[in-house]
C-alpha cells in the first residue's frame, strides 16, 4: 500500500485538527465523571500515580499503533487492517480486531449518549434553580425521580443521540472539523471558569492536597481499575484514534502529536478534580461517594454555595460539550466503514446506525426502571446464569454492556492493536511512518510497543477475567 494514498471521506487542514479531534475524543466523561470519582474511592494521589504510569506504558503506546496504522491504511480501521495485513503478507482476518472495535464503540455511545442525557437535564435544573438550598436527600431524589422516569431519559438519550449524529452525518470536514474548532476551545474555557471559581470557595488547597496526597497503602486496590481506565480515557483500542489518524496528514509527526493528545488528556482530569474537589469539600462534603459523586454531590455542593447555581450550569455544560466529542468518535469507524463498504451517502449510513444505538440504548434507560431486574451474568445458590430476573445480584443491562466494553473489549481491541503494528507491520513501514530521527527513541518506542503494553494489557485481562 503507497504511503501517499489519501482518504475518501476527507482530511484534517493540520495535525491541530487531529489534535483537536483526537483530544475531544479522548476527554469526555472518563475524565470529568469517572476520573474524579475513582481518585475519590482510591485514595487520591496514589491512584492518580498508577493512573499516569498506565498512561505512559499502556495507554501512550496503544494510541500511536492505532494513529500509525489508521495514517498507513487511510480508510475505516476494518479496511485499514485487512489492507494492511494483505500487504504484510498476514491473514485479512486480523480485520476482526477491527470490527470487534467497532461495534464495542457503538456499545459505548449507547449507554454514553444515556448519561450525557442527564447532564442535559441538569442544565435545566441548574437553571431552574432547582438546586438551590438542597440537602443529601433531596439530591438523591432528584437524581432518583430522573432515573426513575423512562420518558424524560428516553428524551434527553434522543437529543443527545441526534446531536451527534448530525455532526457525522455532515462529514469529516463540515461536521466534524467545524464542530470541533468551536467546541474544544469552549470546553477549555468552561473548565478554567470552574477552576478559576473552585480557587475562590476557600477549599482549594484542601483539593489540591486531597488530589497530590498519597497512601501507598491504598495503591494495589486501584490498579486494576486504573488500567482500564486508562484505555476509556484514551479513547483506544476501539477503532476511534485509528478513524481520526486515517484524516490525518502526512506531514505531521505522530510520535509528538499523540504525547500531546495524552498530555492534554491527563491535564483535562487533574483539573477536573482541582475544579472539583473544592466544590465539594466548600460543601462539607465527602469525595469518596462513587458514581453518585457528579449527579449527588456536586448538585448538593453548587447549590449550597455562593455562586454554585451559575457554575452550576457551566459544570453541566463543561460535561455535555466533553461527551458530544467523545460521542462523535465513537460513531465515526462505523460510519466511515459502511460509506466505504455500501456507497451510500453518509447522511443515510448515519441515520441508520445512530438509529440502532438509540434503539439499544432503550436498554441501558430501562435498567433503571422497569427492567431494573433483568440482570445478567448471576451467580445465585443454584449456580451461574446468564440472565435472570432478579434484584439481588449479577449486573443490569447497562452495568453489562460497561462491563464487557470497558473491561474486555477495550484491552483485547488493544492489545490486538498493538500487536500488529508491533508483530506483523513490516518494521520498515512502521519507521517510515513513525519517522523518529534518532535511533535510540525508536528502539525505545518500538519495544514498549512489542513487549511492554501487551504484556500490562495481557496482566489486565487475565486478572479480569480471573476475578
Ligand atoms: N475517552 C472517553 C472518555 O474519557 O469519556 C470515552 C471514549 C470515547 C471511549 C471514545 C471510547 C471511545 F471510542
Amino acid at each position: 500500500m503507497s504511503k501517499d494514498t489519501v482518504s475518501i471521506h476527507g482530511i484534517w487542514a493540520s495535525r491541530w485538527v487531529f489534535i483537536l479531534a483526537a483530544t475531544g475524543s479522548a476527554v469526555g466523561l472518563g475524565n470529568i465523571w469517572k476520573f474524579p470519582y475513582m481518585t475519590g474511592m482510591y485514595g487520591g494521589g496514589a491512584f492518580v500515580l498508577v493512573y499516569l504510569v498506565c498512561i505512559a506504558l499502556i495507554g501512550l503506546p496503544v494510541m500511536l499503533a492505532e494513529t500509525l496504522l489508521g495514517r498507513r491504511g487511510r480508510q475505516s480501521p476494518v479496511n485499514t487492517l485487512s489492507t494492511l495485513a494483505r500487504c504484510s503478507g498476514a491473514s485479512e482476518r486480523w480485520s476482526w480486531a477491527a470490527v470487534m472495535g467497532m461495534i464495542g464503540a457503538l456499545l459505548i455511545l449507547s449507554f454514553y449518549s444515556v448519561v450525557a442525557g442527564w447532564a442535559l437535564d441538569y442544565i435545566l435544573g441548574m437553571v431552574r434553580g432547582e438546586f438551590s438550598g438542597i440537602d443529601g436527600a433531596g439530591a438523591g431524589q432528584r437524581f432518583g425521580g430522573l432515573t426513575s422516569d423512562p420518558v424524560r431519559l428516553t428524551i434527553w438519550h434522543s437529543l443527545f443521540m441526534l446531536l451527534t449524529a448530525w455532526v457525522i452525518a455532515r462529514g469529516v470536514v463540515a461536521g466534524l472539523e467545524r464542530t470541533l474548532r468551536i467546541l474544544m476551545p469552549l470546553l477549555f474555557v468552561l473548565l478554567l471558569a470552574l477552576l478559576g471559581y473552585s480557587m475562590t470557595t476557600g477549599h482549594f488547597m484542601e483539593g489540591v492536597r486531597f488530589l497530590f496526597d498519597f497512601d501507598l497503602a491504598k495503591v494495589p486496590d486501584g490498579i486494576l481499575a486504573a488500567m482500564g481506565h486508562a484505555f476509556f480515557t484514551l479513547s483506544v483500542g476501539v477503532g476511534s484514534i485509528m478513524v481520526f489518524g486515517a484524516y490525518m496528514p502526512r506531514k505531521a509527526s505522530i510520535g509528538s502529536t499523540v504525547l500531546t493528545v495524552g498530555l492534554l488528556d491527563t491535564v483535562v482530569a487533574l483539573t477536573a478534580g482541582m475544579a472539583l474537589f473544592p466544590v465539594v469539600f466548600a460543601a462539607g462534603l465527602q469525595p469518596n461517594e462513587g458514581p453518585g459523586l457528579m449527579f449527588v454531590t456536586l448538585p448538593i455542593a453548587f447549590g449550597n454555595i455562593a455562586g454554585g447555581n451559575v457554575f452550576g450550569v457551566v459544570f453541566f455544560l463543561l460535561v455535555t460539550v466533553a461527551a458530544w466529542s467523545s460521542a462523535i468518535s465513537m460513531l465515526e469507524p462505523a460510519v466511515a466503514f459502511f460509506v466505504e463498504r455500501t456507497g451510500r451517502s453518509r447522511g443515510q449510513v448515519t441515520s441508520v446506525i445512530a438509529l440502532l444505538c438509540w434503539v439499544v440504548g432503550l436498554g441501558t434507560v430501562l435498567s433503571f426502571n422497569l427492567l431494573a431486574d433483568a440482570r445478567f451474568f448471576v451467580t445465585d445458590a443454584d449456580g451461574w446464569h446468564l440472565y435472570r430476573w432478579t434484584s439481588e445480584g449479577g449486573m443490569t443491562f447497562f452495568e453489562s454492556i460497561d462491563y464487557l466494553t470497558s473491561r474486555i473489549m477495550l484491552p483485547l481491541g488493544g492489545l490486538l492493536f498493538v500487536l500488529f503494528a508491533g508483530w506483523v507491520l513490516d518494521r520498515d513501514v512502521f519507521r517510515d511512518e513513525l519517522a523518529l530521527r534518532h535511533q535510540r527513541l525508536f528502539s525505545l518506542v518500538y519495544s514498549l510497543l512489542r513487549y511492554v503494553a501487551p504484556a500490562g494489557i495481557l496482566i489486565i485481562l487475565v486478572t479480569e477475567l480471573s476475578k
